[in-house]
């Protein structure tokens, strides 16, 4: 039966992998190895019919893609607060304490690549998305079968998700960067931004080349297998044939040993064989876990602490200064590549005119640069005792280096005054589509760039226009008829987008992403907003005098207004879709139960609102309730919950998670 010899070398060549890349213990010899490969491969060949989804044959890669399709995370993927010191560490604790008498943590290393989120139907592989904005990512399924530590086929036949890091080792980052050095390309940074960018290919067998890993250290729904703490997590992560960091995850009972343990990981943290760029913690009983819950972003039952910054010494070879999306002008340290912080790093920021005096820096000068974790390199000190004769002090440039407009300088900044600035005018494109704004998928710094000088794009209503243009886009070099299509179909999409991220897309100065989120909020909707004062901005919590000012001088120029409204012909939402991630994954998907008497709101009240975020109401408690919600004088159903063991909330815990 040929069928069942193809399932049969399936099992064979999938156990030897585990045993070579996840235990480090072969038990066959690669010729065997080979010769069962070549056997599946020839017979399916010959019998595609037969082919499975989780076939070894399928991790040389092969299909290439367009463009990813987008996934939407059924419990959203998070991250988690970070913190830098031992004060904090000990604060956290503190905090936990306040809810759970004895707590007990994981001390987990953070590893340094993108988490993953890997969905497993009947234990075979089916679908591998990244975290994306934390509700939908990219479908990634085809890069991820490539991955060797990843299992196709668990041991268990299990429907499951499960989510850890893919990442990059030490020695691949290296080889990868030598490659890349022979074909003179674009060295890769570093291992994060390296298996980020593999990850990111539309042809698997480029993301096959280059070697990723995968380490497992979460489930989303331990309850589903009877799961009760994270150490558990982690155990039945390692039985279904992960790679979890067992040897180096530890449980801890308060700060103290915790920072015990981060002393340990910083010293063995050379030696690794992977970038880790801190600790994570989490509260052990997955019970404690849901007692502390999560604040309106992040859980509050675990935490990561980022290893302090780390400082290099460079000589300084250039200033070169950049044009910033408000036309703010920045100096720029430009040196040799250095390895900072598991970084190879070539410019750091010199922030200012001001910050460039006060260091005396100069051209030819020895700098320390300081990179921690994914904030900008900057230089922190100039060497003096190590200055070099004949060097000249800094001067602040008094033209815009794209347009040759004379700056102005407000308070420590400079700026390039013209808003026809096309450095100016290519930020405000980019920062347009990127993730936390428009989210418009295909559209890479170039060829906004590449747009912008062939006329296509002037202002980001253009955008919406170059489907008119499709005939012409289709002529340029680099671009197919269906990478067209995609974008253009993207461009479309991003015309449902809520009211907070075209807040934040269309770059009001001051208003960063959370600000956008506050006032889509409050206003609702873009006509609302366009009709605000001074005085109302500056009453909303978290919005200053300086946010205030500048969206009333924002809203009140036509040229903006003329922009906007454009917008809306087009046909843009411009309304706030209201339900935030936190509360999605509290109700999403949930049942609840509701019994007494109700004192703040009525029983259809409370019931609206939980639909609103995804849950469900019904009439009757049974195993699958998840949440009985217990108002005055309850009936029986309270007792109900209480026998079986459902989570019961009073209407004030209600109110707290709505
Ligand atoms: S648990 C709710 N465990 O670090 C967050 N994350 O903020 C669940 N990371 O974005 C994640 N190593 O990508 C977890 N052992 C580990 C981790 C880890 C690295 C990443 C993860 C997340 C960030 C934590």
């Amino acid at each position: 039966m040929i069928e069942s010899r193809i399932k049969e070398l399936i099992e064979i060549i999938n156990k030897a992998s585990y045993e070579y890349y996840v235990l480090d213990h072969p038990t066959i010899t690669d010729q065997e190895y080979d010769d069962y490969y070549k056997e599946l491969l020839s017979l399916e060949e010959k019998y595609p019919e037969f082919k499975k989804e989780d076939s070894p044959t399928n991790r040389v890669g092969g299909e290439v893609l367009d463009q990813f399709t987008k996934v939407t995370h059924k419990v959203p993927m998070l991250s988690f607060d970070d913190i830098f010191n031992e004060d904090e560490i000990v604060a956290f604790d503190e905090r936990i304490r306040k809810t759970i008498s004895n707590p007990t943590y994981t001390v987990e290393p953070k590893m340094d690549g993108l988490s993953g989120s890997l969905i497993y139907q009947k234990g075979v592989l089916v679908q591998a998305a990244t975290r994306g904005d934390g509700i939908t990512g990219e479908n990634i399924t085809n890069n991820v079968r490539t991955i060797k530590s990843v299992p196709l086929h668990l041991k268990k036949d299990i429907d499951i998700e499960v989510r850890g890091e893919i990442y990059m080792s030490k020695a691949s980052f290296e080889k990868a960067n030598i490659e890349r050095e022979k074909k003179k390309e674009p060295l890769f940074a570093n291992p994060r931004n390296a298996a980020a960018g593999s990850v990111r290919q539309l042809d698997s067998k480029i993301t096959a080349s280059r070697n990723l890993d995968f380490m497992a250290y979460f489930l989303p729904n331990p309850e589903d297998y009877g799961i009760k703490t994270q150490s558990e997590s982690l155990e039945f992560l390692r039985e279904l044939g992960f790679v979890t960091n067992h040897k180096l995850n530890t449980v801890a009972h308060n700060a103290k040993e915790v920072i015990a343990v981060i002393d340990e990981f910083s010293q063995k943290r050379e030696s690794l064989p992977y970038e880790i760029d801190g600790v994570v913690l989490k509260v052990n009983s997955l019970a404690d876990e849901e007692k502390l819950g999560f604040t309106s972003r992040v859980p509050r039952w675990g935490i990561a602490y980022k290893f302090p910054a780390v400082e290099v010494l460079t000589t300084l070879k250039e200033i070169k200064f950049t044009v910033g999306r408000t036309g703010k002008i920045t100096p720029n340290a430009i040196f040799s590549p250095v390895h900072v912080a598991g970084s190879l790093v070539s410019k750091a920021t010199l922030h200012n005119e001001d910050y460039c005096n006060d260091k005396d820096v100069r051209i030819g000068d020895v700098v320390s640069i300081r990179k921690a974790g994914d904030v900008i390199p900057e230089v922190v000190e100039v060497k003096l005792e190590r200055r070099k004769e004949n060097t000249t002090p800094f001067q602040m440039i008094t033209e815009c280096p794209m347009c040759g407009s004379t700056l102005i300088k407000k308070d420590a900044h400079h700026f390039c005054p013209n808003t026809h600035c096309p450095a100016r005018n290519i930020e405000g494109l980019i920062h347009f589509v990127s993730r936390d704004a428009m989210y418009i998928d295909g559209f890479g710094e170039r060829i906004i760039e590449d747009f912008y000088n062939m006329g296509y794009l002037k202002t980001f209503v253009d955008f919406y226009f170059l489907k008119n243009h499709k005939e012409e886009l289709m002529e340029l070099e680099g671009f197919g008829s269906k990478s067209i299509s995609n974008l253009l179909e993207s461009i479309e999409e991003s015309k449902k987008n809520p009211l907070d991220r075209l807040l934040f897309a269309i770059g009001i100065r001051y208003v960063g992403k959370k600000t956008a989120k506050i006032l889509a909020e409050y206003y609702q909707t873009m006509e609302n907003f366009l009709q605000t004062t001074y005085e109302e901005l500056v009453a909303i919590d978290n919005i200053g005098e300086m946010i205030a000012k500048s969206i009333i001088e924002y809203i009140h120029d036509e040229k903006n207004l003329k922009l906007i409204s454009e917008l809306k012909a087009l046909g843009l939402t411009m309304e706030y879709h209201g339900t935030n991630i936190i509360s999605n994954e509290i109700f999403q998907d949930k049942t609840f139960v509701l019994t007494g008497t109700l004192e703040q709101m009525t029983r259809e009240e409370a019931s609206a609102e939980i639909e609103k975020r995804g849950g469900k109401v019904t009439g009757s408690v049974t195993k699958k309730t998840s949440v009985v919600l217990v108002g005055k004088d309850p009936g029986s159903k309270y007792e109900k919950a209480k026998t079986l063991g459902i989570t019961i909330w009073n209407e004030s815990e209600f109110l707290e998670q709505l």
